[in-house]
């Protein structure tokens, strides 16, 4: 009954932070300094789940060792107050590092503050009634809380309650930290693979911080690599072997902290084509940090004998000063059909950064004619950026904005925030953008020529804080998709829609990733509105070492770049293959004893190669074919599954198929391809994906 009371406490005290969550800073900003978060309904919920659970536990306890609260008491409400500040940090640390929701580091120590103070009013109330000495039993509290604090329990209840302090510190200023926090709250939520896996694309090669990659324009066996801080690679592809440095400007890209770095590149259209002038051409967009002063530039370079050479033949397009936070460049560079150049550009966290685009180049995607030779179809730009300097490069005569004074000619489409990467569907021509959102919504954009995305004044679907400009220009659109932030899915990568024939269930599909939690996904590219969107494979790098990019190549292949820890080559350029043509996650295969025909690694290879397609690598029934048969298939790695079935109602299903033991006819019988010593092997395998089951019992 009592217990039931102190849940209530713990219940009001939720809906009470709740209340308050956005109106009393429970953490001084001298501590920390939190990021804005938005939680939501379904949060909440998560949230009074984790805290009554964990008090449930710990009243229970309490009661049990140290017998009931009694509200009355100093010496009980010493022991309670102490408990809960041990419940507070098991139900933070559990909560941030096991659910899925946007933490709310005040809501949370909001609870924890208000919990205290209902627990601390029951006693003032409570003793007052008991009509002992009021006084001397508050003083009594006082004294008991503060010599508790000099025992050993107190000592460590104290660390405990202080350390979701100390871990949330850590996580918004040590990046490694946060990684491998990250990498255990990926792991903890549902893993949602769906018959792909990522593998090493060039021989195991490693990278510096690799942003994206591209193929030869004219030669497909070779492959272009872009690193962060200021190198083009190229290697053999598949093969990777020695990378040859095309380009290094590491020393003008400078500092790659924040999102600085080489973000983008392009080849010119005519790019390995002999006759042409701009043969060797390819242009980069990057970010310089020279003292402090930062530029987001555009370059048009020419491939040279060697790499210092390539750097030599830099021609500016584009030198545009930001501030100096270093978030928000945008990146893509992609050449249309029309042969003219698109930048993706961030709104810089320039204040006005979406909204004053009379003198700035900011918040859009900008279209330009690289070569100017084309004189019918486009012009010199008009006017000059208030700060910085563009040149070599015309002005697209159909731009949607020429005639717009209150907008600089280059815009072909404006209203976004960080449109990070985007690409051109080959079938319909259209420009699909991811769009990096602030606190709460990711955006995907199929973007038009004038059209306006609405940064900053709504993102998403929602109106924001910035209130509706008087003039909009241009068109409002909305996102195909957007998806609010979880804990770990909070920036997106755009990618391409698939025209590939290699992943017949991704053909036509738009495939993105989030850079946060490094998983992909895959959604209808009809440029209808989707609600939904379905998981495809996770990397296995998260956080800020996640995915920087996804690239489709001629011949079907899919590669992701992952960026890996900064300052050392631990990223990857990785390719999506099926689940069942990689050596995945097989758990080792025990040895089947020294009398055994067949070796365990043959037992191992029959598995991979006849039954993982449906059984899955795993054992767990996930296979890439399983979705097709409409049967649910045994998890082997259930204990409860291994105890009800016995070797010889297996031998038989293995040998004589599924109806032997009256299961579906979808399993089909190996007796004519398998040996009896196979069979055996096959069984003592399954029974191993059960990690309870170190022996091969039943197998004699
Ligand atoms: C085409 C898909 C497919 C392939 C390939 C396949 N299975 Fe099965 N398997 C099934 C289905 C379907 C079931 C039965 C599900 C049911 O009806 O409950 C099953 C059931 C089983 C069972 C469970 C028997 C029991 O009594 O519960 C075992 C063991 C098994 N398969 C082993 C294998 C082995 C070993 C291979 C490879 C040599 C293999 N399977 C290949 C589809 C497949």
């Amino acid at each position: 009954m009592r217990i039931i009371f102190q849940l209530l406490l713990v219940l009001v005290a939720i809906f009470l932070a709740d209340i308050l969550q956005d109106k009393v800073a429970f953490i001084p900003e001298f501590i920390v300094q939190l990021p804005e978060v938005d939680y939501t309904r379904r949060d909440f919920h998560t949230v009074i789940v984790y805290f009554l659970a964990v008090y449930a536990v710990l009243f229970t306890l309490q009661t049990v060792w140290l017998g009931g609260w009694r509200p009355g008491s100093a010496p009980s409400t010493v022991q309670q107050l102490y408990g809960l500040a041990a419940g507070f940090a098991v139900s933070a640390i559990l909560i941030f590092i096991t659910s899925a929701i946007a933490f709310d580091p005040n809501f949370i120590v909001g609870i924890a503050v208000l919990t205290a103070a209902l627990f601390l009013l029951v006693f003032l109330v409570a003793s007052w009634m008991e009509d002992t000495s009021w006084w001397s039993n508050v003083g009594a509290l006082c004294t008991g809380m503060v010599r508790r604090l000099f025992t050993v329990s107190g000592v460590l209840i104290v660390l405990l309650a202080v350390s979701p302090g100390i871990m949330a510190k850590l996580y918004v200023s040590d990046r490694a930290f946060a990684n491998y926090v990250t990498q255990i709250r990926i792991w903890f939520s549902h893993s949602d693979q769906s018959g792909y896996v990522l593998v090493n694309a060039l021989g195991g090669r490693l990278f510096t911080q690799p942003m994206m990659v591209r193929s030869d324009p004219v030669d497909a066996a070779r492959l272009y690599v872009l690193e962060r801080h200021g190198r083009v690679l190229v290697l053999d592809y598949p093969g990777g072997g020695e990378a040859q440095v095309v380009l290094d400007i590491r020393d003008e890209v400078g500092d790659v902290e924040s999102e600085n770095g080489a973000l983008g590149l392009a080849f010119h259209p005519q790019f390995g084509q002999p006759e042409s002038p701009s043969a060797g051409d390819f242009f980069l967009y990057y970010t310089s940090v020279h003292d402090g002063q930062q530029v987001n530039r555009l370059s048009r370079f020419t491939v040279g004998e060697t790499a210092a050479v390539t750097a030599q033949s830099e021609v500016p397009l584009m030198q545009l000063p930001r501030e100096p936070s270093g978030f928000h460049n945008g990146g893509t560079l992609e050449f249309g059909a029309d042969g003219f150049l698109y930048m993706a550009i961030g709104e810089g966290v320039h204040p006005k950064g979406a909204r004053d685009q009379s003198q700035t180049l900011r918040g859009g995607i900008l279209r330009i004619d690289v070569d100017c030779a084309a004189s019918a179809r486009s012009r010199p730009p008009s006017r000059q950026p208030a700060a910085g300097k563009t040149a070599n490069y015309c002005i697209p005569l159909d731009n949607p904005f020429l005639h717009v004074d209150e907008l600089m000619e280059e815009y072909w489409a404006i209203g976004l925030r960080n449109p990070y990467r985007g690409a051109f569907d080959q079938n319909t021509g259209w420009f699909w953008v991811g769009d990096v959102g602030s606190t709460q919504w990711e955006e995907i954009n199929v973007v038009r020529a004038g059209g306006n995305y609405q940064f900053p004044f709504i993102e998403g679907y929602e109106p924001t804080t910035i209130a509706r400009p008087s003039q909009v220009w241009g068109t409002e659109r909305e996102p195909l998709y957007a998806y609010v932030h979880t804990a770990y899915d909070r920036a997106v990568v755009g990618g391409f829609v698939y025209a590939g024939e290699q992943f017949p269930a991704l053909k036509g599909r738009y495939i993105f990733a989030d850079n946060y939690s490094s998983r992909v996904f895959s959604m209808p590219a009809t440029g209808q509105r989707v609600d939904a969107v379905e998981p495809v494979v996770t990397a296995n790098q998260y956080a800020q070492r996640g995915t920087s990019s996804l690239t489709q190549l001629g011949n079907g292949d899919i590669l992701l770049t992952t960026l890996g820890r900064s300052g050392a080559a631990t990223g990857e350029v990785l390719r999506l293959v099926p689940d069942d043509a990689a050596t995945g996650p097989l758990p080792a295969p025990a040895a089947t004893g020294t009398d055994a025909p067949v070796t365990a690694q043959e037992i191992r290879e029959l598995y991979v190669a006849n039954c993982a397609r449906c059984h899955g690598l795993a054992g767990d029934g996930q296979g890439p074919d399983a979705g097709l048969l409409q049967v649910p298939l045994p998890d082997f790695r259930s204990p409860q599954y291994q105890s009800a079935v016995d070797f010889e109602t297996m031998r038989r299903v293995i040998v004589e198929g599924g109806p032997a033991a009256n299961l579906s006819p979808l399993m089909p019988s190996w007796g004519h391809l398998l040996t009896d010593d196979e069979v055996v092997g096959l069984i003592r395998l399954i029974r191993q994906f059960d990690p309870n089951n170190e022996s091969d019992q039943g197998a004699g």
